[in-house]
């Protein structure tokens, strides 16, 4: 038996070392040896011999590339140096700008060049990988840039990832970093035979690449042809060994066996940039791998060390982009769709379009300004691009194409939902529905937000749940959640017992939540997280906001005309002039040229009490701006929060909070201010999958809080599906109808930005 045992190590030794050898000959040199049979002959052998011996699977044996039992899970892996992304530059100029900077930071005399490496921008997923004495032992993805996703099993299954470095002098401790992707044709021949066989194809190579690696079942990845290459070394157990040029890193790591791509370039100044650049752009078609750009990173590794980094980006490196993609469709369509507070958002129905590597039907027109200012008209042929190959946007119309009954594009005149009155803020280019609670549309946006997991986290209020309560009217405002029934709520569909008893204890322990939580569920147009927590502590109660008065959040003006600037020269030039006093002030000051005009000066005088009261102020009791009482709020905030709490239907929802006991204040801190810009107004999303860096809910409360509606089902009304991993017939349903999908990756680059 033991002589068994011996030979069998010793054959099996052999053959790995072999295979492996193969392996390098084919994946990395592209020069195989032997004939595809005879490695499948080899590769059996060892595999009976491992199965009879398990203990003689080394960690780099190349059966492991078959990948191995499915996981539960993914388990995390934090970085040892944050992965971090890359800033973007995308003309000449903005190029120039970035090798200024970097010449101002290092200091280097005029006319000497920065010694650059130019990369191309590979289009797919980045992954961190560590090799302890040579092994492959650890790969992960990206993630958040702190920790990502333990995917070693994966990526064992690629076969140009050595599991065993060549050479020698390599430190005990190597993390390279680099990106995951399937190659153009690889991917096309991929989607073929699923196609054939009836199975999910892939929309874009980089969602072939992103969703084959962040399978559970590491044996499925082994079948998807994933290509590497790598572009850094992420960290070692002694950087003093490592070369000390990003370039001849590059070079060292590829004598290792690691695969590095040919088309990267030493370069000497901005202008070999520019060029790279444009001999890169022109053979972009003829590569045999995606890319969206180009990369340069400052060579030196020292000057890399010196520039450092602005918050998640190098200054040592930036991304010339690619001019996104933009293609020409009909617009068959507009459909004004309403958010939360009411916004009115113009939505182009397109003819279905592949634009930015996925199938566009649905593009924002942002609102009605835009409208006119593209002049893009229904019937039109028009422009369309990914912005940030992310949202898909109408660029403007090709007006020689334009049909003589093209249609002009009219604001509604009421809600297109409940038909209340439409009103534009004066200075804001947002129409609203004045519907608010009436309209049962911000009714169930509204509801949603109130329940969400910031607000008041009610567990189980989902999309589905709220629409039925509103279609059914039983709630017409967030308050007559708090009287539903348990009968009530077993009438809805797809409520069971136990979901209706727990739905009816998250609503009751919701009524727990901080005050700055209720006064964020209430959905006051702009007033985020930080903002709600701002008016909670200054309020203190929700009785205390019902007898608010303006005054309360806007102090009466002061002196008009003083803004921050004069402000602040005046209590600069009453502090270099002592013998200013009552009688020379307004003299003074017009003297002293401060353009404060001499009635302004008057009106100072009056307002503060005289100068030597003036003296005691700084310039943000002065100026007319900064004058909000409560942190954050300003002039539109403020006008927003008065309105929102004068409404009567408003009031009286806040009564019944009050009666119910609601709104005691509790320091609770809340995460982040989610008082941002609606990019995603209008937009409908529907997530599907699991995701890895945040449960759905999670992804769903982003996506709302950028404006966008997150519904349960796909439809041709559907933006944007957001697909993880075993995505099933949602997925499916969105490619047939030709709605634009993105994967995870695609999803937090979004939201990132
Ligand atoms: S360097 C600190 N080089 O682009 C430098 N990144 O926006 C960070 N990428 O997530 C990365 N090709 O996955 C670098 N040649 C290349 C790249 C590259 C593609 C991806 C990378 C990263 C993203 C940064």
């Amino acid at each position: 038996m033991s002589q068994a045992i011996t030979e069998a190590a010793a054959r099996a030794a052999e053959l790995q070392q072999e295979l492996n050898h193969h392996n390098t000959q084919y994946h990395q040199l592209d020069a195989p040896l032997i004939s595809d049979a005879d490695y499948d002959a080899l590769f059996r052998e060892l595999r009976d011999l491992e199965l009879a011996f398990p203990e003689l699977q080394s960690a780099d044996s190349p059966t492991l590339r078959v990948g191995a039992q499915p996981l539960a899970g993914f388990d995390t892996v934090v970085h040892t140096r944050p992965m971090l992304s890359l800033s973007n530059v995308f003309d000449a100029s903005e190029l120039s700008d970035f090798d200024r900077r970097v010449r101002e930071r290092l200091g280097v005399t005029v006319g000497e060049k920065i010694a650059y490496v130019g990369e191309p921008k590979l289009d797919g997923l980045a992954v961190s990988i560590v090799y302890r004495d040579g092994l492959m032992v650890q790969a992960a993805t990206r993630g958040d840039g702190e920790q990502g996703e333990d995917i070693t099993a994966n990526v064992r299954t690629v076969k140009s990832v050595p599991l065993r470095l060549m050479g020698s002098g390599w430190p005990a401790e190597l993390e390279v970093r680099g990106e995951l992707f399937m190659p153009s044709a690889a991917f096309n021949a991929f989607n073929e035979t699923a196609e054939k066989r009836g199975e999910k194809t892939f929309v874009n190579p980089r969602n072939a690449a992103a969703g084959s690696v962040r399978l559970l079942d590491s044996r499925i990845t082994a079948n998807r042809p994933l290509d590497i290459f790598l572009y850094a070394v992420g960290g070692s157990s002694d950087d003093s060994q490592l070369p000390v040029t990003h370039s001849d890193r590059l070079d060292l790591l590829q004598q290792w066996g690691l695969p590095i791509s040919n088309a990267w370039s030493r370069l000497q100044g901005c202008d070999d940039c520019q060029k790279f650049y444009e001999s890169v752009a022109a053979s972009r078609a003829q590569l045999p791998y995606e890319i969206d750009g180009v990369v340069f990173k400052v060579d030196a590794i020292d000057a890399q060390q010196q520039l450092g980094q602005v918050a998640r980006a190098p200054r040592w490196a930036t991304a010339y982009k690619f001019p996104a993609e933009e293609k020409t469709t009909k617009l068959l369509a507009i459909d004004f769709q309403v958010g939360r507070t009411g916004a009115i958002t113009p939505v182009a129905k397109l003819e279905p379009v592949f634009v930015g590597g996925v199938t566009v039907s649905n593009a924002t027109l942002h609102n009605m300004q835009e409208v006119v200012r593209k002049d893009v008209r229904v019937g039109d042929t028009v422009w369309v691009r990914r912005a940030g190959d992310v949202i898909p946007e109408v660029v403007g119309p090709l007006l020689d194409q334009r049909p003589v009954d093209a249609l002009k594009i009219e604001a509604p005149s009421v809600c297109p939902v409940c038909e209340s009155a439409l009103v534009q803020v004066p200075g804001e280019v947002v129409i609203r529905c004045s519907g608010g609670f009436v309209c049962p549309e911000q009714r169930k946006q509204a509801l949603a937000h109130f329940a969400s997991r910031r607000a008041m986290d009610i567990d189980g209020m989902g999309e589905q749940i709220v629409e039925q309560l509103v279609d059914r009217d039983l709630v017409r405002s967030p308050s007559d959640l708090y009287t539903l029934t348990y009968e009530q709520l077993m009438q809805l569909d797809l409520v069971a017992e136990k979901s209706a008893a727990n739905l009816l204890d998250a609503i009751e322990s919701s009524k727990g939540a901080s005050l700055g939580r209720l006064i964020f569920g209430l959905g006051i147009p702009g007033v985020g997280e930080v903002n709600a927590q701002a008016l909670a502590s200054h309020f203190g109660s929700l009785d205390s906001l019902l007898i608010m008065r303006r005054e309360d959040l806007m102090p009466a003006p002061r002196v008009a005309g003083m803004g921050t600037v004069s402000a602040q020269r005046l209590v600069d030039f009453l502090a270099e002039q002592p013998e200013i006093d009552d009688a020379n002030f307004v003299t003074a000051i017009v003297e002293a040229k401060l353009r404060i005009k001499a009635d302004t000066a008057a009106a100072l005088l009056r307002w503060s009490g005289g100068v030597t009261a003036m003296r005691q102020m700084a310039a943000d009791d002065i100026c007319t701006k900064n004058t909000a009482t409560v942190e954050g709020i300003g002039d539109v905030l403020a006008e927003n929060v008065v309105q929102f709490f004068a409404a009567d239907r408003h009031r009286s929802v806040v009564q019944s909070f009050i009666n119910l006991g609601m709104g005691a204040e509790a320091a609770v801190s809340l995460l982040s201010d989610t008082d941002m810009p609606q990019p995603l107004a209008g937009q409908i999303f529907v997530l599907t999958g699991s995701l890895s860096e945040m449960t759905r809910d999670e992804a769903k409360e982003k996506l709302q809080a950028l404006g966008a509606k997150v519904t349960g089902s796909v439809s041709a009304k559907t933006d944007v599906v957001v697909a993880g991993v075993s995505a099933g017939s949602k997925l499916s349903k969105a490619e047939k109808l030709g709605v634009t999908v993105w994967d995870e990756a695609a999803l937090l680059e979004f939201l990132s930005t």
